[in-house]
């Protein structure tokens, strides 16, 4: 057997599944999810398919940015367990497969925690240098991440005597990675955490770490922010060889780029596709695949080890900040044309299933889509059976609903009185009598079923994570017309953006001669003729076909 690449590499071919525990599963019954719900539903995650799990903030947090505001980096919310529960979970998870990887959000601190609180008190202590202080804000600021909530990354402090910086929340204050100490805890925290064995981590806020420039004193500034990420990959690449750091990186292709650390690969293992995600939404509000053929084709080459992180929608806003404003405009009228669906001026606080009002044709297209691109796909839990926001909690926080598991009371997610859930369900036609896992799990038609299905072939084929994406062109714009080559097996995914049926003519990427095609999904042999392949496509619809040479043993 030949020991390759395709099985050391993980994460090129991971299916990986985020949750807030909060919100997941309640064990104990006091209406906040805990570790021990989530223990007992990862046979759930396991039979989907799913080959990682994201776990956000599960740390000690007074909660005022839904735990990304966190007050010991080394320890688990009360009310979610404690470090055995966690354990537990790494256990469950390994024994089914299942990889566990976590958040790292060292950009900041919560104002509750013991260094701030020190560092606060007194000029003297030896954890002020821990923040970035100054008498006077700069006069030139940026905009505010959160602009309906701040005015200024800057917050005087009475008892400081002094503006520290908060690039979120004032409630955040900014660490300062200049400090060779909090270098330090940070690695301290990173070696924690893959001791109890995770396999990595989701890396909050990227640029905003590595950004030093609120810093006054230049003396102490790092030369190259960027070698301090390079040196955090290869401590954690000591520490556990097979880690990777998932960032959260919202920048331009060539940026990105720099935080992949180029052709070296020796930064961020993964990031997020922010930019296709973006032109994913405008090409279904238009109906025209090309922007997001644009955006994929724009990609940065860079080294073979990394990998981008496909979504359709995370625990965030629907951030739509790299579209122009006209371009915005479409897809606000389009999926979120009311102001409560709106955010920050800048994206929307819907899940998919209501901004394409439900309908089964669309969502399969787009989830079709997400697991044939290239990369590896990440699904925000209750995607899989297509919940829905509830816009009455508004903001960020409609799509942090509890999941929905059956249609009794609280969707099955906790038997604690409705009043105390840390959430609200989402209620309507999205909510859990309508949607939910206990239903689908017995339809073989349900999205759930359908999701399944596609990460089985995600994952039977290692094209979709490793291939080389190339279009195939074509005339027609409503028409995304893809392959993934990997050797001598070729992908070719066809998604329809259009409401009507299409029929395209697409060149086929090799001789036909000795070659075999096979649809993916029911498994029939398509007959080959010349070196055009034409394929009908329904409203919404979507193909995957496999190409092989014709003696090709493959089990797909
Ligand atoms: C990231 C998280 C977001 C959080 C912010 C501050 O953007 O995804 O939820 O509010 O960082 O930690």
């Amino acid at each position: 057997m030949k020991v390759s690449d395709t099985s050391d590499l993980w994460w090129k071919s991971a299916v990986i599944y985020c949750l807030d525990v909060e919100v997941f599963m309640d064990g104990d019954g006091d209406g906040i999810g805990d570790l021990g719900g989530l223990a007992s539903r990862l046979d759930y995650l396991a039979e989907l398919g799913v080959t990682c799990l994201w776990l956000m903030p599960f740390y000690p947090s007074p909660d005022r940015d839904d735990g990304y505001d966190i007050s010991d980096f080394l320890g688990v919310d009360r009310r979610l367990g404690d470090l055995g529960d966690f354990v537990e979970v790494i256990r469950i998870a390994e024994d089914r497969g299942m990889r566990v990887i976590v958040d790292l959000v060292v950009n900041h601190t919560s104002d509750k925690h013991p260094w701030f609180k020190a560092a606060r008190a007194s000029r003297n202590s030896p954890f002020r240098d821990f923040y970035v202080w100054r008498d006077e804000p700069p006069e030139r600021q940026p905009e505010p991440v959160f602009p309906d909530q701040e005015t200024s990354d800057w917050q005087y402090d009475e008892k400081a005597g002094q503006y520290y910086q908060h690039v979120f929340y004032r409630q955040q204050p900014d660490l300062n990675i200049t400090n060779e100490r909090v270098r330090d805890e940070i690695a301290k925290v990173v070696g924690f955490w893959v001791q109890l064995g995770v396999s990595g981590f989701r890396v909050d806020a990227v640029p905003f770490l590595l950004d030093t420039t609120g810093i006054v004193d230049g003396k102490k500034l790092l030369p190259d922010p960027h070698a301090y990420l390079r040196h955090l990959r290869s401590f954690l690449d000591r520490r556990s060889g097979q880690a990777i750091l998932l960032g959260e990186v919202n920048l331009d292709r060539k940026q990105q780029n720099t935080f992949f650390g180029g052709s070296e690969g020796n930064e961020l293992t993964m990031q997020f596709d922010f930019i296709s995600m973006q032109k994913l939404y405008l090409s279904l509000a238009r109906g025209d695949a090309r922007p997001l053929e644009k955006a994929l084709l724009s990609r940065p080459k860079g080294s073979p080890d990394i990998q981008w992180a496909n979504f359709v929608r995370n625990h965030d806003e629907l951030t739509l900040d790299k579209l122009t404003e006209k371009e915005r405009a479409e897809v606000f009228a389009a999926f979120g044309p009311e102001k409560r669906m709106q955010v920050y001026d800048r994206g929307l606080v819907r899940r998919l299933p209501p901004m394409l009002q439900g309908d089964p044709r669309r969502i399969r297209m787009v989830y079709s889509l997400m697991f044939s691109l290239p990369g590896t796909p990440v699904l925000f839990y209750g995607e899989e059976i297509g919940m829905g926001e509830n816009l009455d909690v508004g903001g960020r926080m409609s799509v942090r609903t509890p999941m929905q598991w059956n249609a009794d009371r609280n969707g099955g997610f906790s038997t604690a009185p409705t009043a105390k859930l840390r959430n609200a369900v989402t209620p309507g036609g999205f909510g859990p009598e309508h949607v939910n896992v206990a239903q689908q799990r017995r339809d073989p038609d349900s999205l759930l079923a359908f999701v399944r299905t596609l990460i089985r072939h995600y994952r039977n084929g290692s094209e979709f994570g490793w291939g080389a994406f190339d279009v195939l062109e074509q005339p027609d714009k409503a028409v995304l017309a893809h392959t993934l080559t990997m050797g001598d097996r070729v992908i070719i995914a066809v998604h329809n953006f259009a409401s009507e049926p299409r029929e395209v003519q697409l060149p086929l990427p090799v001789a036909h001669e000795d070659r075999r095609l096979t649809d993916v999904f029911t498994d029939a042999h398509v007959p080959l003729e010349g070196n055009t392949l034409t394929v009908s496509l329904d409203g919404y619809g979507y193909r995957w076909l496999r190409l092989t040479a014709r003696d090709d043993t493959g089990l797909y």
